[in-house]
């Protein structure tokens, strides 16, 4: 395989017609005098930058003035999203003098230059003798801001102004201020305002003045989501140039969650480490079965996460590292008992982190049962991949035997949560007891997958069994169940058509049974009837003579 990532190309748009559709209608409005002003929302790397971007594209063959601004993190000083818009669009523009004088009279410069001090270097006429006389103070605020809207009115005159302010969320008050006034007279001018906001905290600067235009209906919002398994094939398909199988699709939307920047970060990283190949049999590509488990963070990613979770106090990172420990969904009742902190605290620290994004409630109809899960499925591997080993191991037998007691006795429920009682105990620390019922679970989680006809997740828990038995002392009892899962093994290897491995397993079943004398003459038979089963399918493949082909 090529790990070179620059070699794959991952240009293609996928999705979101509905919302350009949106924004195509917004952009028809401007051009009969009716403003707006939207707001694209949604986490980081869902889209909201490439789907202005894309939408900007669409309409580049009209003529059209197009205005951009970012607002930056920490940002303190006022305004500065105006002066690098003006600086932006003054560079850019080619110097028609009469257009600029036009555009920019004594007053404008003036005003635009508090903000933009070296603005007259862009004016090819003299302006040397260009002043204004001073107001008191709230007089000039008010002059600046009247003079701000006309110059942004002069700009749509010719043809409609597209403004668009990248990160929103992260503007200052004074900004924000300006930006409302602007806005609010906007509406009968040809201008529309596209801004992007990542998930705006509750009740922060950001929220409250969106909340008040909302109030005002000044306000159209778009809130993306991830992209759906379809979009997120496509956009894969494209990038190997290559159909996908179904197990890597279904991998890397869990893995990702359908975030866009999160796959492009995945592909980035799996191609780096090697952990994607081209299956030249069935002309797909697949993800290596060890990465399934362990594909290293991409850096991006640890950083996007990183950063969400900074700020979080001690308890809600306990709480977080916690539920990574009981899994991807989680009860707050199970969650609850292993954290040993208080109902209403727990709930609130809960709220608080939906709040931040980073847990969700898992569906309106689980809404009884109180479930939850992370946003991202990479949020929980980094937060377990953090905690400390023996903690881990303490903490996924504490929730096994919290999960153990609460089926109690109940085979209906024992059934249900037979997976979860297998990946804990698994994963929790062992002695003799637990080691027993590692083994029994991952069994009977076996045994449930291949009922449910998924042969490799069967194959999976008998082949974790295998090795948990193997580390057994020798008993009579051991190899018994060894020879029970090695049965079943063989049975879904047959199924899986990997008959060479099945009649190893067949075999190794054999020969563990007849040195204790465990089988009982009609076993040994029914035995080697699968073994004679599984044997010619494998032989003839072998055999088969290439395929003719009739002229
Ligand atoms: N619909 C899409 N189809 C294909 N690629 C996409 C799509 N949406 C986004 N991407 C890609 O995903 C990556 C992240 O997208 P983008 O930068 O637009 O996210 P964002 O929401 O603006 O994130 P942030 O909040 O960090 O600014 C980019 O490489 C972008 O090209
Ligand atoms: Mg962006």
């Amino acid at each position: 395989m090529n790990s070179n990532y620059s070699n794959y190309k991952l240009d293609l748009f996928v999705g979101r017609e509905k919302e350009l559709k949106f924004l195509g209608e917004l952009f028809d409005l401007a051009w009969d005098n009716k403003g707006s002003f939207v707001l694209i929302e949604g986490e980081t790397g869902i889209g909201k930058t490439r789907l202005t971007e894309e939408f900007l594209k669409s309409i580049r063959s009209q003529e059209v003035t197009v205005i951009r601004g970012h607002g930056y993190h920490k940002e303190i000083s006022p305004y500065r999203l105006f002066s690098e818009m003006f600086r932006n669009y003054f560079s850019s523009i080619n110097y028609d003098t009469r257009y600029l004088a036009l555009l920019l009279d004594n007053l404008t410069i003036v005003n635009l230059e508090k903000i933009v001090p070296e603005l007259r270097e862009y004016i090819p006429f003299d302006t040397s003798r260009i002043a204004t006389s001073p107001l008191p103070p709230k007089e000039e605020k008010q002059r600046f801001y009247d003079t701000l809207l006309l110059f942004f009115l002069k700009l749509s005159h010719r043809s409609p102004l597209v403004v668009n302010i990248e990160d929103l969320h992260w503007l200052e008050p004074d900004t924000f201020e300006l930006l409302r006034y602007l806005v609010h007279n906007f509406r009968k001018a040809p201008i529309l305002v596209i801004a992007t906001a990542r998930g705006l905290e509750h009740d922060s600067f950001a929220d409250n003045w969106i909340s008040g235009l909302e109030d005002q209906r000044l306000v159209r919002r778009i809130k993306l989501s991830t992209l759906i398994p379809e979009e997120v094939k496509s956009l894969v398909e494209a990038f190997f140039n290559q159909e996908l199988s179904e197990s890597f699709l279904k991998w890397l939307l869990g893995y990702t969650a359908g975030n866009p920047l999160f796959i492009h970060e995945t592909l980035r990283a799996g191609i780096e480490q090697n952990a994607f190949f081209f299956d030249p049999v069935e002309s797909r590509w697949e993800i290596k079965r060890e990465y399934v488990e362990n594909i290293l963070e991409p850096a991006t990613i640890q950083s996007v996460i990183q950063r969400r979770l900074q700020g979080l106090d001690k308890e809600s990172r306990k709480v977080l590292g916690l539920a990574a420990v009981v899994g991807d969904k989680f009860d707050l009742q199970t969650l609850q008992k292993i954290s040993k902190i208080s109902s209403t605290r727990l709930r609130r620290t809960k709220e608080d982190l939906i709040i931040r994004n980073l847990l969700q409630k898992q569906s309106e109809k689980d809404a009884e049962e109180e479930i939850y899960r992370f946003t991202h499925h990479i949020i929980r591997l980094h937060l377990y991949q953090e905690l400390d080993p023996e903690f881990k191991l303490n903490m996924h037998h504490r929730i096994a035997l919290i999960l153990e007691k609460e089926c109690g006795k109940n085979k209906e429920k024992l059934f249900q949560r037979v997976e979860d009682l297998a990946h804990h105990y698994s994963r929790g620390k062992k002695d003799g007891i637990s080691l027993k019922k590692t083994v029994s679970f991952l069994t009977q989680a076996g045994l449930k997958a291949q009922k449910q006809y998924s042969e490799s997740k069967a194959e999976q828990y008998y082949d974790q069994a295998i090795g948990f038995l193997e580390s057994c002392p020798s008993s009579k009892d051991k190899d018994r169940k060894l020879f029970q899962v090695l049965e079943n093994l063989g049975e879904v290897e047959t199924a899986l058509g990997k008959q060479d491995m099945a009649i190893r397993s067949y075999q190794k079943a054999l020969k563990i049974g007849r040195t204790h004398n465990l089988l009982p003459r009609f076993k040994e038979a029914q035995i080697h009837r699968k073994i004679g089963y599984a044997y010619p399918i494998w032989n003839m493949r072998n055999l088969l003579p290439p395929v003719i082909v009739w002229a």
